[in-house]
Parts: C-alpha cells; sequence; structure tokens
C-alpha cells in the first residue's frame, strides 16, 4: 500500500532535506517545518536508513479540517488503520494544538485514541483492544484548523546514530552537523579539519557522508517491531546500505581540540561509529595549529560565548580561526556560530551566510 509519508525537519533543515529525499528517487515536498513524499512502509524505513538532516518519518493517516470532536472522530474512522496495525497494538496518543477551534490537547488525544481502538475492534471482531503487542505512537497537528494525524515510524530521533554515548558541554545535532557538511562546498577529495572538533559530531557526519554510510545504518528504527512489515525487504534495504559504504576514498579527516577530556570522548565517538581507521584526532590549541596540507576544508562550531565572562576569550577564538585560515591561504572555512560578533572578529565578511538553530540558540552558519 502507497502512504503519504512525511520527515520532519528542524526550522531551516527543510530544503535540504528535500534535496536528500529527491537524491533517493522520490518526488518530495517543503511545506512548514516538514517535507511530504509518497511511499510504502519499506521506503519509510529506507527514508529512516538514508536520511542525514531530517528529524524522524511519519506516516500520514488522516488530514483534513476539523471544527468539533465529531469532525476529529469521523476523520480518523475513515483512514485504514487495520492495513497497519496488528489486534494487539499499543497506541499511544500525543497532541499539540495551536489557533484552532480544538484546543485541549488532553481531548483530542482521547477522541483519537477511541475512534482508532473502535475502528480496529470493529475490524478484528475483538471486544477490547489489549495494547501488549508493537506499539505504533500517534502524533495529532491541529493547525488552523487542520488535523493531521500521523504515525511516527522511527522511533528515537533520527539523530541518534547510536554513536554517542555522552554529550560533551555543548554537542552539536548529528542531523545539524551533516548539513553543514553537505552545504560546506566540501569536495570529499580535499582534506578535512575541524579545528573545535569536541566530541566529533562533525568529523564524524563528515566521514559518514564522503564514505557513503547511510546513518541509520547501527540502528534501528520501530517500524522494525510492526509484523506488518516486509522484513525481508528491509533486510535487503540494510545489507544494501552496507555494500554501499566505501571508506577506501575518503580523504584526510582530522580533527583538534584545546581540552584532552573532550578529545577523549571524541575518540570513543570514533570508534562507535566504526571509524577510527579514517579520524584523528589530537590535542592541539587552534592558535598553534599548522596542518600538512595546503588546502584544506576547515568546518568548525566553535564556542559561542553566552555567558558575559566569556565574550573576550571567544573574540579572541575567533580572531585565531583567521589567523589559521590565513595560514593555510588556500582552504575554505565553513562555520556554524550563535554569537553575532563573529564576523567582526574575524575580520571578513562571509561570502555565504544562513540561518539554522542549534537547539534554540539562532546561529549563523558562514561560509569563507
Ligand atoms: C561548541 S564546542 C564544539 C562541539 C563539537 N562540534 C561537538 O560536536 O561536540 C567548542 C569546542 O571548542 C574548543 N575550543 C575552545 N577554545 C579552543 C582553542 N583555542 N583551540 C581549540 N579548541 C578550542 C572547546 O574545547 C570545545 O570543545
Amino acid at each position: 500500500m502507497n502512504y503519504s509519508l512525511i520527515a520532519t525537519a528542524a526550522f531551516g533543515l527543510e530544503g535540504i532535506v528535500h534535496r536528500e529525499l529527491e537524491q533517493l528517487g522520490y518526488e518530495a515536498r517543503t511545506e512548514n517545518g516538514f517535507v511530504r513524499f509518497g511511499g510504502t512502509l519499506e521506503d519509510a524505513f529506507k527514508a529512516n536508513l538514508w536520511l542525514r538532516t531530517a528529524d524522524r518519518v511519519l506516516i500520514l493517516m488522516a488530514e483534513g479540517p476539523v471544527m468539533s470532536f465529531e469532525d476529529l472522530f469521523r476523520l480518523v474512522r475513515g483512514s485504514p488503520w487495520q492495513e497497519l496495525m496488528p489486534r494487539d497494538a499499543t497506541i499511544p496518543v500525543s497532541c499539540k494544538c495551536a489557533r484552532s477551534q480544538l484546543m485541549s490537547p488532553s481531548d483530542c488525544q482521547a477522541i483519537v485514541k477511541k475512534a482508532l481502538t473502535e475502528e480496529l475492534m470493529a475490524y478484528y471482531h475483538i471486544s477490547w483492544c489489549a495494547e501488549s503487542g508493537p506499539r505504533f505512537p500517534i502524533h495529532i497537528s491541529i493547525h488552523q484548523n487542520q488535523a493531521r494525524v500521523m504515525v511516527d515510524t522511527s522511533g528515537d530521533a533520527l539523530n541518534r546514530r547510536g554513536y554517542r554515548t555522552w554529550n560533551g558541554e555543548a554537542p552539536l545535532r548529528e542531523t545539524l552537523a551533516a548539513a553543514m557538511a553537505m552545504l560546506s562546498g566540501w569536495r570529499d577529495t580535499t582534506p578535512l579539519h575541524d579545528p573545535c572538533c569536541g566530541t566529533g559530531t562533525l568529523l564524524i557526519e563528515s566521514a559518514f557522508l564522503a564514505s557513503n554510510r547511510a546513518p541509520g545504518l547501527k540502528r534501528s528504527f520501530l517500524m522494525e517491531t510492526w509484523p506488518k512489515v516486509d522484513q525481508k525487504l528491509l533486510e535487503r534495504y540494510r545489507n544494501e546500505a552496507k555494500a554501499a559504504f566505501t571508506p577506501e576514498k575518503l580523504p584526510a579527516i582530522t580533527g583538534s581540540d584545546i581540552d584532552p577530556e573532550a578529545i577523549e570522548l571524541c575518540r570513543n565517538h570514533i570508534h562507535q561509529a566504526g571509524m577510527d581507521e579514517y579520524i584523528q584526532v589530537s590535542v592541539t590549541d587552534l592558535n598553534a595549529l599548522q596542518l600538512p596540507e595546503e588546502k584544506v576544508q576547515f568546518l568548525a562550531n566553535p564556542p559561542y560565548g553566552e555567558r558575559l565572562s566569556d565574550q573576550k576569550q571567544c573574540l579572541a577564538l575567533y580572531k585565531g580561526m583567521r589567523g589559521l585560515l590565513d595560514r593555510h591561504p588556500q582552504s575554505h572555512l565553513a562555520v556554524l556560530c550563535g554569537n553575532p560578533s563573529f564576523e567582526r572578529a574575524f575580520g571578513r565578511r562571509a561570502s555565504k551566510k544562513r540561518r539554522f538553530y542549534n537547539g534554540r540558540l539562532e546561529c549563523d552558519y558562514m561560509l569563507f
């Protein structure tokens, strides 16, 4: 069966998710905060396995205008839940309402659950739903009286690739790190270096990207527990992804950080990502960093100096980054920074700039 599928994304990343879906062979449409595409359950799995910059993949089961609880009930009853769910499905429901007639999430949750369980009871000829089987988390979104009822196929959010055990001081989301690597203009024949590598997210995501390593290869997805999914096809997709991984041609991917503890964590993450052979890191102050190569793609997420007391140090660090680029004159720098004074301290205007959010922090992504 063909479903309407949705890949959700953080603000600013929708366009990249759209591009990724097209590269996977799907026709995609970008809407507010998500990208819509069509496919089977197994296509949803493929998207989970391969999308680097999306947060989740959802199945859109029902969509339409709702002005009352009756409307919502009817909308849910009209959808083919039995195609997806077994008789013992466990169905947690969550809801967000905004600028709509229906503004009580808990009431909407109760209505949707009632409609859905009635549908399953009628189809399976049972008098109650035991909810002892696989989970099918339902997300309801009601915005300006338009409802969408979706089922989550991912489970843990897609940024959880399975290699991170500890977040460090200021972790960068894996999805955003992947987007930075994709938008940097990096040609994967050029050496790449992160001079403030922290726990290594940018290095690992860049190495995944350049070696065609599916980001979800080492983790599972909730939908793999669903009985109506073609397990053989999923296994085939996983095997194809394993075969597609070609790390042999990776250029030098290296990182450094002034903090020895961060480098220790970074090494753990690189090991857990299975990339020890391909990524080298060291404890080095950026101001003393000199790489053997002349042409390098620098990729960095320096500290932002949120506390006033850190400001001076941060501005000096940004100036130091300019020195680093000057010492490697044929090189490029792509940097994500939440400090509006970055360009001033760096002493040059970015040739390209776009706005992202790192968690709740508004950041500029800049190319030099
Ligand atoms: C925002 S964190 C980077 C987080 C990283 N992207 C990650 O995924 O974990 C900034 C890093 O810059 C490092 N740093 C600060 N001053 C530095 C310097 N002078 N030289 C090198 N690294 C420095 C900090 O130790 C910290 O790990």
